[in-house]
């Protein structure tokens, strides 16, 4: 993520959020669908409370269907309805959006019990940084709307998206702090993308990764780049990616911090294919 977190940003994003969740009905808890534990803000249950809630999976194009498709049946079966989206593209979204309407209902209902006249439900989308919250509001809004950056800032006057007949979305999403203290986590955080090339270290990154990588899919790396063989150490193979490619310091080595960062970005892309870090 490009924002180190300290506790002055944890509390104030903390407070924007409680903030804005008085003005809404539901709330959409965006998660990474290849990482749903790890791109979780850990303070999330207390952060939300009672809340009505949608889990909804991004970056659904990314990871592995069944990987996605357990996650849905774990949510579910833990009380908390949960959707599969692919904000890119727009796959999942209608469905999101006829089950936030439907978990806002009671609350809409329970106004209008009061004699009071007929409103809208109003969600809003929080999560961690690089989820997707940007792409899957401006996704709804059909432009340009949700603000960029990653930094919980002031609130300027909220904006409401309609959302079909019945619903609208605050443009402002929440920002939540992920839970980067442990190693494992901050790896799947940076190789997904959501720790940015300045925190980590590409070569350990890649390293981890394509050990990975050969004990899920042994042939994905071979295939993609061409490799007769696989070498026994892991470093060995990044260079020979690297070689493939032609990444050469001047002197004639091998550049193998730019072929750990290409490796990466392939594996971001999905262009090794769709994987998902962790199960239930
Ligand atoms: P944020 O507001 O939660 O911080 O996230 P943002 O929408 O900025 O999205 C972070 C990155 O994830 C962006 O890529 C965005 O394109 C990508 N993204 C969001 N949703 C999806 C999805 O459903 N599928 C795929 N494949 N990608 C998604 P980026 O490389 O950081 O920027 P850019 O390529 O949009 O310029």
């Amino acid at each position: 993520m490009d924002i180190q977190w300290y506790p002055g940003h944890m509390a104030k994003a903390r407070k924007q959020v409680q903030q804005n969740l008085q003005m809404v009905d539901v709330v959409i808890e965006l998660l990474d669908a290849r990482i749903p534990a790890s791109s979780r803000n850990p303070d999330i249950n207390v952060i939300l409370k009672d809340k009505p809630r949608l889990v909804v999976l991004n970056k659904s194009d990314l990871a592995a269907p069944e990987a996605t498709a357990a996650w849905l049946d774990y949510f579910n079966r833990n009380a908390l309805p949960a959707v599969a989206v692919d904000a890119h593209h727009g796959a999942g979204i209608k469905k999101m959006i006829a089950l936030t309407e439907q978990q806002a209902r009671p609350a809409v209902q329970k106004y209008m019990s009061r004699g009071r006249l007929a409103r809208l439900a109003r969600c809003m989308v929080v999560g961690v940084p690089n989820v997707g919250k940007s792409m899957l509001i401006n996704k709804l809004a059909g432009k340009k709307v949700a603000r960029t950056g990653n930094r919980p800032g002031v609130t300027r006057g909220e904006q409401w998206i309609k959302l079909g007949s019945k619903l609208e979305l605050l443009d402002t999403p929440g920002i939540l702090w992920p839970k980067f203290e442990d190693p494992e986590t901050a790896y799947k955080l940076s190789v997904t993308g959501a720790i940015k090339e300045q925190i980590y270290n590409p070569e350990e990154i890649c390293l981890k990764l394509v050990q990975w990588l050969l004990e899920k899919a042994p042939d994905v790396l071979a295939s993609r780049y061409k490799l007769d063989t696989i070498p026994g150490e892991i470093w060995e193979v990044i260079e020979k990616i690297g070689k493939y490619r032609g990444f050469y310091l001047s002197g004639g080595k091998i550049d193998s911090n730019k072929a750990a960062v290409f490796v990466i970005k392939e594996f971001r892309e999905g262009r090794l294919g769709k994987f998902s870090l962790e199960l239930p």
